[in-house]
């Protein structure tokens, strides 16, 4: 006697872990790869099925210098707890002398300065961002080439057993954490790859397939030279992130001109909020600017603070932008810095002009025709 016997999709996902993985695609650019292996471990998590005694995934992320290593790890705090300092972050560079492992784990009692040191890796510590439905930790162990023997030892141990022992004899239990290991091993070799083909100006987007795949050795060789057999068979995988061509580049520069637009209305107080919209000349300089082949993405925010928010602020700070204006963002080709227009209430929903609450009352910059602020920045400048 037996029920109706049905096919099974194991290859859908709860909604939880599908947002998850839109949200972590709307942030993070080009790596994929990366992205759906975090979905899949998120899944085997929210369904109850981790290996019991060991951290839900061990993952070394390598790949060229600002492909977004580090970002994905914050990108994932944000999604699930609304914050991206929400990761246990350790620095391996800062802990390369045996005697600085005290700062992570405290010192034996009768120690001096036992009491005084608070150890970064407790319990507490890992657990702070737990809620009552997600109990889950995100550890990012950053630049892992430099960690001194002592750490390597405790590192092995959180990576095998999922445990670690604190000075005072305390236990860690990592076993509802994903470690995240990074390294920067191969990257000179990675440059030397993107950069002897492109010059900068970005590399043609013919002929990927194959950067990629010599990144991916290059990054995959320099860490079996480097690192122990024995690390290497901790691992769960090694993630080469690829190298971000000038599309790539221009995804992020729309995210993170969205994010300064976000700040713009989420932060301002006052009743300042306004809207800016960047021309193509515009986004061309603060590409040329924020990126280049070397350092992917590495530049770009700096860039973007440099030669956007630092003038936006002093035109907010000094009232020639207000309430409901729509500011345009331009830049001559030969020109070393961006010019702003302003449009007094052009940001404003028409018929609102009287009733304005904020950002629900602003037009996005993005829901605009471009070709309006073209022809605002012509008017301008002739
Ligand atoms: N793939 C990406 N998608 C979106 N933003 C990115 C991406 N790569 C880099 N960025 C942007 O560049 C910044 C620097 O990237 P990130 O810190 O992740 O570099 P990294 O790969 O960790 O480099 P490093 O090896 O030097 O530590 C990020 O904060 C983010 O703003
Ligand atoms: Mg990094």
């Amino acid at each position: 006697m037996g029920g109706r016997v049905t096919i099974l999709d194991p290859s859908q996902h709860s909604p939880e872990v599908r947002d998850f993985e839109g949200s972590l695609l709307e942030r993070l650019v080009g790596q994929d790869r990366a992205v759906r292996r975090l979905a899949r471990v998120y899944q085997v998590h929210l369904a109850g099925l981790s290996r019991p005694g060991r951290p839900l995934v061990n993952l070394l992320f390598l790949g060229p210098t600002g492909s977004g290593k580090t970002r994905l790890v914050e990108a994932a705090a944000e999604v699930l707890f609304g914050d991206m300092s929400a990761v246990v972050k350790i620095d391996c560079a800062e802990f390369q002398h045996s005697h600085e492992i005290a700062k992570l784990i405290g010192s034996p009692p009768g120690y001096l300065g036992h009491r005084e040191t608070q150890p970064l890796l407790t319990q507490e510590k890992l657990d702070e961002h737990h809620t009552d439905k997600l109990k889950l930790s995100l550890v990012l162990f950053d630049e892992i080439e430099k960690a001194s023997d002592a750490l390597w030892q405790l590192l092995l141990g959180i990576l095998d057993k999922a445990t670690l022992t604190l000075g005072d004899n305390r236990r860690v239990d990592f076993s509802r954490a994903m470690i995240f290991l990074t390294s920067n091993l191969g990257s000179e070799e990675m440059a030397r790859l993107m950069t002897g083909q492109l010059g900068f100006s970005p590399r043609p987007d013919t002929g990927e397939e194959n950067l990629d795949t010599r990144i991916y050795k290059t990054g995959f060789r320099a860490a079996k030279k480097k690192f122990s057999r024995e690390f290497m068979n901790r691992l769960d995988k090694v993630i080469v992130f690829r190298a971000l061509t000038r599309a790539h580049l221009e995804q992020i520069l729309d995210i993170e001109l969205r994010r300064v637009q976000e700040r713009i209305v989420s932060s301002l107080t006052g009743g300042n909020q306004f809207v800016f919209e960047c021309t193509q000349p515009a986004r061309d300089f603060l590409l040329r600017e924020g990126t280049d082949a070397e350092s992917g993405a590495r530049h770009l925010a700096r860039a973007i603070d440099r030669h956007l928010v630092f003038p936006l602020s002093n035109l907010v700070a000094t009232r020639q932008i207000q309430l409901g204006d729509l500011v345009t963002v331009d830049c001559e080709p030969t020109a070393s810095k961006l010019v702003f227009l302003r449009q007094e209430k052009g940001a404003l929903v028409a018929g609102q002009q009287n009733d304005v609450g904020g950002a629900t009352a602003l037009v996005m910059a993005s829901d605009r025709s471009a070709n309006t602020s073209r022809s605002l920045a012509r008017r301008a400048r002739s």
